[in-house]
């Protein structure tokens, strides 16, 4: 028997169906409810609003978890690689040995960067911010490849696996060409080297000298983009849902998402981190300063990498990564004076009444900055380092949307709040 929930307005009874969802979430199915009463719910920012259902990711904020496709993050994090991790985010199973052959090979066969599109680095200043070209250099894969990007579902689903595999591994490509063009080095050609190895190579080797694979490198770089793969509805996949939902061709739907991250409350996050850990190093403070800032309830002076949407516990990938970190540098045999100044960081908020009591806990922006560092990738690029990694989450949302044929165009609705009707004033008649 189907449970509905009532909503009683004036003498008005309104029944609304519940949904649960595989893990015993709950939800009240609003979707007639302003046809059958003329009330909408308000939910600014739509912090307890569901606006689809999803199969890719479970998260339960206030216990820390997060699995993939069932898959908790700890385990995918200590056994699976990122492709790997991409490949079951976006098609919902871990890839037989034949499935992560063609995945790996289509990655790979799709690396480059067409040499007319190249040219479009020579219009960008050398200090055009990273996420800003990304997003435009991205949203231009649609006029290079129309094919793939006719903005119609039934058509671009039918070339999805090569759409997919392409965003995945151009933006990875971009990603260190934007580097190179910020520092006025020439651009590197892909290699047939694993995901993350053409990366290391695209970003460092020289002309007449070719990065060394250093496995512990790879080993972290694939740690730190499998922990950012999917995060379920999170600014930016709501944007690339939201975008899709009007029809639009995967590549576009994620310059959208691209645009999303790069906000310093999103992704942009792990910059100021860095930027924030920098400065209490070169103060010589102990971080009091930022913390005191921190709690005068201003947006511009908060505890950057503190806090979460959802998360009210802990961050299980701020746990992951914050244990990576410690190793990491041992491995590479490398010291950073900003991953004590964090830890010390942490432990003084978390003694604070202030976080204690909003439970403010760090996110996983504070510790990547770190291992991103010690990769040698400068911290302007940290926020692209997050889009290579988030790329299958939001190509697995932008598919959900496409594939579902049911599925309308997002529109929410408002309040609104200006005045009310009034007539034209000429211009001679204003005051
Ligand atoms: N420093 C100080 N105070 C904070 C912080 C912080 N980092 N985060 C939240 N607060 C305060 C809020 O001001 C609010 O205080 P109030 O109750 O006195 O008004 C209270 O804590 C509750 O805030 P939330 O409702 O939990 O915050 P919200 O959901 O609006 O924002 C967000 C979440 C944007 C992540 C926020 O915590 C923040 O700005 N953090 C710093 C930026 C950051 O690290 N972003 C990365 C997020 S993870 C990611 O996107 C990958």
């Amino acid at each position: 028997m189907p449970k509905n929930a009532l909503l009683k307005i004036d003498d008005k009874e309104i029944a609304c169906p519940v949904m649960t969802g595989s893990e015993g979430e709950k939800a009240i199915d609003a979707r007639n409810l302003r046809k059958d009463s003329g009330y909408i719910f308000y939910d600014q920012g739509y912090g307890n609003t569901g606006s689809c259902e999803s199969a890719i990711t479970y998260l339960d904020g206030d216990n820390g978890i997060l699995r993939h496709r069932g898959y908790p993050i700890e385990q995918l994090a200590a056994r699976s690689e990122f492709v790997e991790t991409a490949y079951l985010v976006i098609y919902g199973e871990l890839p037989t040995k034949t499935q992560r052959k063609k995945f790996g090979d289509l990655l790979r066969q799709n690396a480059h960067i067409e040499p007319q599109m190249q040219r479009l680095f020579e219009g960008y200043p050398k200090d055009t911010p990273p996420m800003a070209m990304l997003a435009s250099l991205v949203a231009s894969l649609a006029g290079y490849y129309p094919d793939l990007a006719t903005n119609n579902f039934e058509h671009d689903l039918k070339q999805f696996d090569l759409s997919a595999a392409m965003a995945i591994s151009k933006i990875r490509t971009l990603g260190a060409m934007i580097y190179r063009h910020t520092r006025g080095l020439p651009f590197m050609h892909p290699k047939d080297l694993p995901f993350c190895d053409n990366f290391l190579h695209l970003m460092f080797s020289e002309p007449y000298h070719d990065y060394a694979v250093i496995p512990e490198v790879t080993q972290a770089l694939n740690l730190i983009l499998l922990m950012h793969a999917d995060h379920e509805q999170n600014c930016s996949s709501a944007t690339v849902r939201m975008v899709g939902s009007s029809g639009a061709n995967l590549f576009t739907s994620l310059a959208a998402g691209i645009g999303a991250l790069s906000g310093p409350l999103h992704g942009g996050a792990n910059m100021a981190v860095m930027q924030m850990l920098q400065s209490i190093h070169d103060e010589h403070d102990d971080g009091s300063r930022f913390i005191a800032a921190a709690k005068g309830g201003s947006k511009s002076n908060r505890l950057m990498g503190f806090g979460h949407a959802v998360y009210r516990n802990f961050d299980p990938r701020a746990k992951v990564i914050g244990e990576a970190c410690g190793l990491v540098l041992k491995k590479l045999g490398k010291s950073d004076p900003l991953l004590d100044i964090a830890h010390h960081l942490e432990q003084a908020a978390l003694k604070d009444d202030y976080f204690i009591s909003r439970k403010l806990y760090p996110n996983v922006d504070f510790y990547s900055g770190i291992i991103f560092r010690a990769l040698g990738i400068p911290t302007n690029l940290f926020t692209v380092m997050f889009a290579i990694g988030r790329a299958p989450g939001w190509i697995a949302n932008w598919r959900e949307v496409a594939s579902n044929p049911k599925g309308r165009i997002y529109r929410p609705r408002q309040i609104y709040t200006g005045p009310v009707k009034r007539d034209y004033v000429p211009m001679d008649q204003r005051g």
